[in-house]
């Protein structure tokens, strides 16, 4: 059987997920500790995002923040077996997309940077979120995430009492099969909070409302009309706080890397097309972080910026614009690929990346932002969606999934505004985009030039250039891209690392049955981490650990494995024990040193290990000077 991401699994799956999201949405800070598990026979269909959460805490994947102080809403710390994870994701995300490709650099950027970054990139006036409160909690909740409420509303005008008066108008939203006792009751509250003791209601009327996102869903209460609320944290620069001090912890990694393009690309002699890329912290204030590390507000992004050619050079140059025939991986990068190629060609490694980590196929969704959805730059977004237990489910019953990553189409627009706030050329000049040029006829120079004009003149229009000034830049650009210069246009592949890992973490989540020590079968927790990304790649056990011979030779073992890989090195406890430790850390692999191993039965078995498989459970022996081409075959 399969469990809810596709990996083989004890008979809980499919059922285990349901009504997941509702329970795991109240687990924001009070998540369970030291819980115990219920007897592996009878799993919980809702509780499984709860298992997860309390198997991080209770083997050091994630703590909450403070939390000796109570704990800090939406900011997370990463225990042991956590920070391996992270960092297991992070290296590989930076070997396979710089270390192991020609046309990628690195960069690593400040978190603060200079204001007006965030000018630029529309950040300061548009990177917000209408946010709602309850006007008798004054909770705060995000507009787009209040579940539709349908039933009766009940209107008042104000309320009277002890010689006081209010008339400030309340409603409440009654949804079916409860008392109208209790609207009232959460209308005198709310007029009591307004210091109306023993409030009589004035002017109840009563409205019959369907599917309304006006009420809050905890209590009935009305919701203030929506607001908008930047979600970048502000600080101030040096000793002063004034308004010209003031700066923004980066909400997205990706600024940087637009600001420092032209450093990057003289320094490490890249011609478009090419890419920059970055991982490391970003900060958003957000309004209502949910779903354990999912919605945090402190977080790690890893973002790539790959700058290409203008369709219209890459025509010039060669005589046409590939684009994308079906679904598959188009393959190798060629010359004549324009946006949508390279857009594909982005989608299509990201989605290998994610596979080749463990999450099968099946776990992930490919969803292409509709056109009423897409920033107004962008040409084409691809969110790669993991199917979470806290997911939504569609009719059918199938769980959506929730972003992991955005593979963004963005057009020139990010190089372009920075070109704009700086006043410093984000050009690029194409040497073969200009001998291209010379040679051809003048109806396809026009065309072309035509084209490009137009793309930019939307551009200038749109971010608020007046019209002659948008015309004449416009005409200016044309002109400029006959001589082999543009502002490259570029593909954005952006994830999150903490959704990452919780894609992993819960991918890898899995509940079966083991042996015990006298062979009895008995529940185990193992998280099936593939290798490559696993906190612990093997542990090494000594089968007694009072036996001097066994340990003097399991820590020569540890020790010629160490300088490849994290090792474990476990002599406490009974051999299952600590096999099933390992499981529940997601250790792929267990070395045992046992009597064999120093030749007690016979020469032939001398300096050989049993190695253990997690998943199967087999163990099969082999010679201490294979163990580590072995292993380093599995784990890279
Ligand atoms: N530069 C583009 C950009 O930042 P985004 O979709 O806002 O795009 C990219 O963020 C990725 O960063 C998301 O797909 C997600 O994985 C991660 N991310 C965004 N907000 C997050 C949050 N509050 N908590 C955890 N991860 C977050």
């Amino acid at each position: 059987m399969l469990d809810f991401a596709g990996n083989p699994c004890f008979s809980v799956a499919i059922v285990i997920h349901q009504n997941t999201r509702q329970k795991f949405a109240c687990l924001d800070i009070k998540f369970p500790l030291n819980k115990t598990l219920p007897p592996m026979a009878e799993p919980k269909v809702n509780d499984l995002m709860e298992r997860i959460v309390s198997l991080c805490k209770r083997r050091g994947f994630v703590f909450q923040s403070s939390e000796i102080y109570g704990g800090i809403n939406g900011f997370w710390d990463y225990g042991p077996l956590g920070a391996e994870l992270k960092r297991n994701v992070k290296d590989y995300w930076w070997r396979s997309m710089t270390q192991r490709r020609d046309d990628v650099a690195g960069l690593e950027a400040t978190i603060i940077m200079h204001p007006q970054i965030w000018e630029a990139s529309g950040h300061t006036s548009t990177f917000a979120d209408p946010m709602v409160d309850c006007l008798l909690t004054k909770k705060r909740f995000r507009a787009d995430q209040i579940d539709p409420q349908s039933g009766v509303v009940y209107h008042y005008s104000g309320a009277e009492g002890g010689g006081k008066k209010s008339e400030e108008p309340f409603s409440v939203i009654l949804v079916p099969g409860k008392n109208p006792e209790s609207a009232r009751k959460v209308a005198k509250q709310f007029y009591q909070q307004r210091g109306i003791a023993d409030a009589v209601l004035m002017g109840e009327r009563t409205e019959k409302v369907e599917n309304s996102t006006r009420y809050n869903s905890e209590n009935g209460s009305l919701l203030t009309e929506p607001r908008l609320f930047n979600l970048m944290f502000k600080t101030y620069v040096g000793p002063v706080e004034s308004a010209e001090n003031v700066a923004y912890l980066r909400p997205e990694t990706a600024q940087a890397i637009f600001a420092q393009f032209k450093n990057v690309m003289e320094v490490s002699r890249q011609k478009v097309p090419f890419g920059i890329c970055q991982s490391g912290k970003a900060f958003r204030n957000e309004i209502n972080p949910r779903n354990f590390t999912f919605r945090s507000r402190e977080f790690e992004q890893m973002e790539l910026e790959f700058f290409i050619r203008p369709d219209e050079a890459v025509e010039a140059i060669c005589g046409g614009v590939a684009k994308p025939a079906g679904a598959s991986h188009p393959g190798h990068p060629q010359p004549n690929w324009g946006w949508e190629m390279w857009h594909k060609y982005w989608v299509e490694e990201r989605l290998a990346f994610y596979e080749s980590i463990g999450l099968p196929r099946a776990s992930l969704v490919e969803y292409w932002q509709k056109p009423e959805e897409l920033a107004h730059y962008a040409r084409a977004t691809v969110d790669i969606l993991y199917k979470f237990p806290f997911s939504k489910r569609n009719e059918a019953g199938e769980l959506t999934g929730e972003e992991l990553e955005g593979v963004a189409a963005r057009s020139d627009f990010d190089l372009s505004q920075h070109q704009r706030f700086s006043g410093k050329a984000m050009t690029v000049f194409d040497e073969e985009l200009k001998v291209a040029w010379g040679k051809l006829d003048e109806a396809k120079r026009n065309d072309l030039a035509n084209r490009y004009y137009e793309t930019r003149l939307k551009y200038l229009t749109k971010v608020g250039e007046p019209a002659d000034k948008a015309e004449k830049q416009a005409r200016e650009n044309a002109q400029e891209l006959g001589k082999g210069y543009y502002v490259p246009h570029v593909i954005e592949p952006s994830a999150g690392v903490d959704r990452l890992a919780l894609a992993l973490i819960c991918n890898a989540y899995c509940e079966d049955q083991a042996p015990d020590e006298k062979g009895n079968m008995e529940g185990r927790v193992v998280m099936r981490f593939h290798p490559r990304i696993a906190p612990v790649k093997v542990a090494v056990f000594p089968l007694l650990k009072n036996k001097p011979e066994l340990v003097k030779k399991a820590l020569e073992v540890r020790d010629l494995l160490r300088p490849h890989m994290t090792v474990f090195y476990d002599e406490g406890g009974a051999i299952g024990r600590r096999y099933r430790r390992q499981d529940e850390a997601g250790t792929p692999f267990g070395v045992t040193i046992d009597f064999d191993t120093l030749g007690e039965q016979g020469a032939e078995l001398k300096d050989t290990v049993t190695l253990r498989d997690r998943d199967t459970m087999k163990q099969t022996r082999i010679k201490i000077s294979e163990l580590l081409p072995r292993l380093l075959e599995r784990i890279q």
